[in-house]
């Protein structure tokens, strides 16, 4: 890959001391909305936005059901605990080079941001994730022959500082996993509405063919989507905790056999009756719709996670 200029780190948080109250400007945790998800930031007080466009290196998001904007506040009791919000996030897909994908990441890093909690929209490949439950990720495939030459660590580090060669084996914090369990137990939520799994990260923007699900689920996975990897790769690099809850908005279509157009031409020569199947197919309008039934769901779990997260 071409080397990128060094990134306009010291620009883009110049822009956000200008602007924020001191009680904003060093948050401790960061969300990433995923998409119908910037809802999640409504629980959030006092809150500043500040557009992408208003900061140097953010790249436009272009997806539809993604605000544009960082949004930071308080949560929870008392005085509150400062939190920023990504209200919208950079897929490869829409052509952003994968340190713009990061580069939002690196700037929470800089500000301080210590815990990371990632949200996404996934299709299910697990056939016992109902559509709605929400995925505490564990683990996830990014095999570079699955998604190209997409890793956002490709290339020179940034400083000399950073690892070569970064492990993963430990990427999803098991501090925040356990509260998210525990903060669906003190919330109520039904035993089944919280799961856990693995994330295969595929480029997108088309949707899995049914070969490519059924190959996803045969090696292990029960989500997929389109995000988050990239994000996950970064904020480990940048020492976060991290945590990643994906909501099942679709089933991915595996059927069991494939309908044979052969056998069907067979039984129409034969002048037999011939069913034809209905054809399934994701669309995004579902996505977006299961995600904003899910929203208040996402958004209380995703509040009282960060208030579980130990102050230091
Ligand atoms: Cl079915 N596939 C992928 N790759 N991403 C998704 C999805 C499916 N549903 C929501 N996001």
């Amino acid at each position: 890959p071409e080397l990128d200029s060094s990134p306009p780190f010291a620009s883009t948080l110049d822009v956000l001391a200008n602007i924020l109250p001191s009680k904003l400007l060093n948050p401790k945790i960061g969300i990433v909305c995923g998409s119908g998800l910037s809802t999640l930031a409504s629980s959030l007080r006092d809150v500043v936005e500040v557009p992408y466009t208003a900061l140097e290196g953010f790249g436009k998001s272009t997806v539809l059901g993604h605000k544009s904007a960082l949004a930071f506040g308080l949560i929870g009791p008392g005085e509150g605990i400062p939190v920023v919000a990504m209200l919208g996030r950079f897929h490869p897909y829409e052509g952003h080079k994968m340190s713009t994908v990061v580069y939002p990441i690196r700037v929470l890093a800089r500000l301080g941001v210590q815990n990371l909690i990632i949200t996404n929209a996934s299709g299910g490949l697990n056939p016992k994730l109902a559509v709605g439950t929400i995925v505490v990720i564990q683990d996830h495939l990014a095999l570079p022959n699955l998604t190209g030459p997409l890793n956002p660590l490709l290339g020179p580090p940034l400083t000399p500082d950073y690892p070569r060669f970064l492990p993963l084996s430990d990427a999803y914090s098991v501090k925040l996993r356990r509260l998210a369990f525990l903060a669906a137990n003190q919330l109520s939520l039904p035993e089944d509405a919280l799961e856990e799994g693995v994330y295969a990260w595929v480029s997108g923007p088309t949707y899995e063919t049914p070969a490519e699900g059924r190959f996803l689920r045969s090696v292990g996975c029960d989500v997929v989507g389109m995000s988050t990897i990239p994000e996950v790769v970064a904020a480990r690099e940048e020492g976060m905790e991290v945590m990643v809850l994906s909501l099942v908005t679709n089933p991915v279509i595996i059927p069991d056999k494939y309908r044979s157009i052969k056998e069907e031409v067979k039984a129409e020569l034969a002048g037999k009756p011939i069913e034809r199947p209905a054809l399934q197919t994701v669309s995004h309008d579902e996505v977006l719709i299961v995600g904003r039934q899910k929203a208040d769901v996402m958004k209380d779990l995703v509040a009282r996670i960060i208030e579980l997260i130990p102050t230091d």
